[in-house]
């Protein structure tokens, strides 16, 4: 028997005939079985072969079909469902059956090209007292000229004297850069809170053949008024359920399917009866070859029952929500950012529930008239791990959302995440978004940034032996409903701790 199963089997003391042992090791979804024995009112002391298999195929159907437990809420009559659904998938924000790329060095000059493109446009149509010049131009600027450059980033280290230098390109042209260890604490914070491959304007003055930075600008999103609907209707948001291994909180779960539903108490029913859409951020399913040590989490390997799993859950929503389902990074798609939606064969169980929507990861979606971005969040982890700023990411979700709106850019750092060069580049927040709602991290969060809402799903999925290692702190089983009428934003608590309450925070 292997280590982890005779680990569980004693802890549960249960004792194990030899044909037992075997057949379960065998099995796809063995600890799950371990579990169901022990579980059993008349639990036997030695397990036979015979047991085992009964407790697979039990485990095996109810794999296949979740059941939602809770009953009541009869008179239930969900507002949403007389309102009519209004929203729109934008096509060209969606790699999904658009991937052109095929690896060569060209697509990468044409993809950074794109960004920076793109990201320029933004920077050069901020306002400024220093009108944006080439790099090329800097030559004919009169010593001590203040002159502003936009440029990528391609490089930044720190010399032996604590000077930073940071080497950028424009379209033609090289520069290296310096930020004097002497400038403006402010100016020094900006300077190494810049990522490599982010495009920022610079301010400065050229010194022999240096550019000494005075001053960092990101692209930003503008200032502006939250965008409201004109309908009382709300959203919901979840990511990382992780099904198909162990930790996903499947209880949980379903005590939130059962709220969807309206089986609560009357306060829960009116927040329940508004939701109109609910967006699912990506990590439906915990995959199989994620990382090396994730077959012991899994209890079953085989990735079609995973999604049967996601796809029986996504038909018990009320038909009057529009569900829009993104892949994340433990999905069956391709790992490299854009990631297109879900292949068909995976989620052929929905066929013919029409509220049930797959997109691309990114993706943005008009529910309502207010623009959702809708990202898994993979780019947080590169972020995390090279931003001082966000040096405490894991814990504070809601800052990494804010630095990526900042940058204009959801996975700035090729090479720290896997990116696919297409000709165009995805990752770049064009438009800005009036909700901008990730997950990934695992861990609610929430904020108003210049008027556009920061949403972070959480989690359905406990904490895991990988997040204990990491030291990362969880939230699962937190749904975030956000009402696009008002603007309110309602925390509902399903996790073991909020007992048969699901109050909002
Ligand atoms: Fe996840
Ligand atoms: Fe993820």
């Amino acid at each position: 028997l292997n280590e982890l199963l005779a680990k569980r089997a004693s802890e549960l003391s249960l004792i194990l005939s030899k044909e037992a042992a075997e057949l379960l090791n065998e099995l796809p979804n063995a600890l799950q079985v371990i579990e169901k024995i022990a579980d059993a009112p008349d639990a036997p002391m030695v397990v036979s072969k015979q047991q085992v298999a009964q407790a697979a195929d039990q485990v095996e159907a109810e794999n296949k079909s979740p059941k939602v437990a809770i009953t009541g809420g009869n008179t239930y009559q969900p507002i949403a469902a007389d309102i009519a659904a209004d929203y729109n998938i934008y096509e060209s924000y969606d790699i999904s059956g658009k991937s052109r790329c095929t690896g060569k060095v060209e697509d990468f000059v044409d993809y950074f090209k794109d960004r920076y493109k793109k990201l320029s446009t933004i920077l050069k149509s901020r306002v400024s007292e220093t009108p944006p010049t080439s790099i090329r131009a800097l030559d004919s600027y009169t010593k001590g000229r203040l002159a502003r450059v936009i440029v990528m980033v391609m490089e930044k280290k720190e010399t032996k004297n604590g000077h930073l230098i940071v080497e950028v390109e424009d379209m033609q042209d090289s520069l290296t850069c310096l930020v004097s260890r002497d400038s403006p604490q402010k100016l020094k914070d900006a300077a190494s809170n810049i990522g490599t491959d982010e495009v920022v304007a610079l301010e400065g003055v050229m010194s022999k053949d240096l550019f000494i930075v005075r001053d960092v600008i990101f692209p930003e999103i503008p200032i502006r008024q939250k965008k409201l609907a004109d309908e009382d209707v709300s959203v919901a948001y979840i990511s990382d359920m992780h099904m198909g291994n162990r930790f996903f909180m499947k209880e949980n779960f379903e005590r939130m399917i059962a709220f969807l539903n309206g089986k609560g108490t009357p306060q829960e029913q009116e927040i329940a009866g508004k939701i109109k859409y609910f967006a699912v951020i990506g990590d439906c399913v915990d995959g199989i070859g994620v990382h090396p040590d994730q077959e012991k989490e899994l209890y079953t390997k085989d990735i079609y029952l995973q999604y049967e799993i996601m796809c029986e859950y996504l038909k018990q929503i009320p038909g009057h929500i529009e569900v829009f389902v993104q892949p994340g990074n433990h999905d069956a798609v391709r790992l490299s950012e854009p990631q297109p939606r879900l292949l068909e064969e995976f989620v052929k169980g929905t066929d013919g529930y029409k509220n049930i929507h797959f997109v691309g990861n990114p993706s943005m979606v008009d529910m309502h008239g207010v623009k959702h971005l809708l990202y898994h969040g993979n780019g947080a982890d590169g972020l995390i791990a090279t931003i001082p700023a966000l040096k405490n990411g894991y814990q504070q979700p809601e800052k990494v959302g804010v630095e990526m709106l900042k940058r204009r850019l959801i996975c700035p750092t090729y090479g720290l995440e896997p990116i696919t060069p297409e000709a165009r580049d995805y990752l770049v927040i064009d438009e800005v978004p009036d909700v901008f709602a990730f997950g990934h991290l695992h861990k609610n969060a929430y904020a108003d940034y210049r008027g556009t809402t920061v949403i972070n799903s959480g989690c359905w999925q406990s904490i895991t032996d990988y997040q204990v290692r990491k030291g990362h702190i969880v939230s699962p089983a937190r749904l975030p409903v956000y009402n696009l009428h008002s603007g309110n934003f309602n925390l509902m608590h399903f996790e073991p701790q909020a007992d048969k309450e699901v109050l909002p925070e």
